[in-house]
């Protein structure tokens, strides 16, 4: 029977992120360069969204490159980035008759000229859809946009603007370049590594974490469901006990 089946969709989760991990891995251990994974990946990318899509998650967002991805080999960097440019043309209309808002966090100005433009476009094309928000995070680091938002913050109080202290959390939340979507509740990463790699360390804060030992070009929306069976079965108390959750 399909995990489907087995999803309350009057409780799934409005906001899902992945940290799509084992791209490399994944090749390697079939004698294929870590590129074939990426590659193999974009698959992965099709089915999570389409499996997020029907079970009605309202924001999906992908960790596709984290600041520290900059590291890697230069091949490896032109790559995903080629992939990314193709991926975004080929799929964009796709993404927008299905009802797909694309849009996406991190620092896209040290994007290549390509790569930044061809998101834009996709960005721009379907940026009145309303089904779900594909949130991709690209040049992004959660240490990055706190950042950030320490900075905006400062700027906001700098100019005379004054705080009740009891707003103080929710102001500085709007500031983050997550501010527009919804709480996130559900956090999944693939191939066993059981880190958060500087991914929304904010927004994490009450998300259940799901980890799966598959590598990424693996995971199909059956593992989707699975995951979100798994955190409908969970207990989240936010801070309360059992007992009071109860009455
Ligand atoms: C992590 O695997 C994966 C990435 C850094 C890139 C993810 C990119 C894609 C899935 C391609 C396309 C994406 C979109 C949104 C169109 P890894 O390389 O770190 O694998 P390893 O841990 O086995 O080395």
């Amino acid at each position: 029977m399909s995990f489907k089946s087995k999803i309350h969709l009057d409780k799934v989760p409005a906001h899902v992120a992945i940290i799509m991990d084992g791209n490399g891995r994944w090749a390697n251990l079939l004698g294929k360069p870590r590129v074939f994974g990426h590659e193999n990946g974009v698959q992965a990318v099709r089915e999570s969204l389409e499996a997020a899509a029907e079970v009605g998650v309202k924001c999906l967002t992908l960790y596709a490159f984290s600041t520290e991805n900059w590291k890697r080999p230069d091949y490896e960097i032109n790559a995903l980035m080629t992939l990314l440019v193709r991926t975004v043309r080929k799929e964009v209309d796709t993404l927008d008759e299905k009802g797909v808002r694309l849009s996406a966090i991190g620092d896209l100005t040290r994007l290549p000229g390509k790569t930044h433009k061809a998101l834009l476009e996709a960005i721009e094309k379907t940026r009145e859809n309303t089904t779900i928000d594909l949130v991709l995070a690209l040049n992004y680091s959660a240490r990055w946009d706190l950042t950030r938002a320490a900075k905006k913050m400062h700027r906001y109080l700098a100019e005379g603007n004054e705080i009740a202290a009891e707003n103080a959390e929710s102001l500085f939340a709007g500031f983050l370049s997550t501010h527009k979507y919804p709480e996130l509740e559900l956090l999944i990463r693939t191939s066993g590594e059981r880190r958060l790699s500087n991914f929304l360390l904010w927004e994490v804060a009450y998300a259940e974490l799901y980890f799966t030992e598959k590598f990424w070009p693996e995971f199909c929306k059956e593992d989707f469901y699975r995951a979100i069976v798994d955190f409908q079965n969970r207990e989240r108390r936010f801070g309360l006990t059992g007992d009071q959750l109860k009455v």
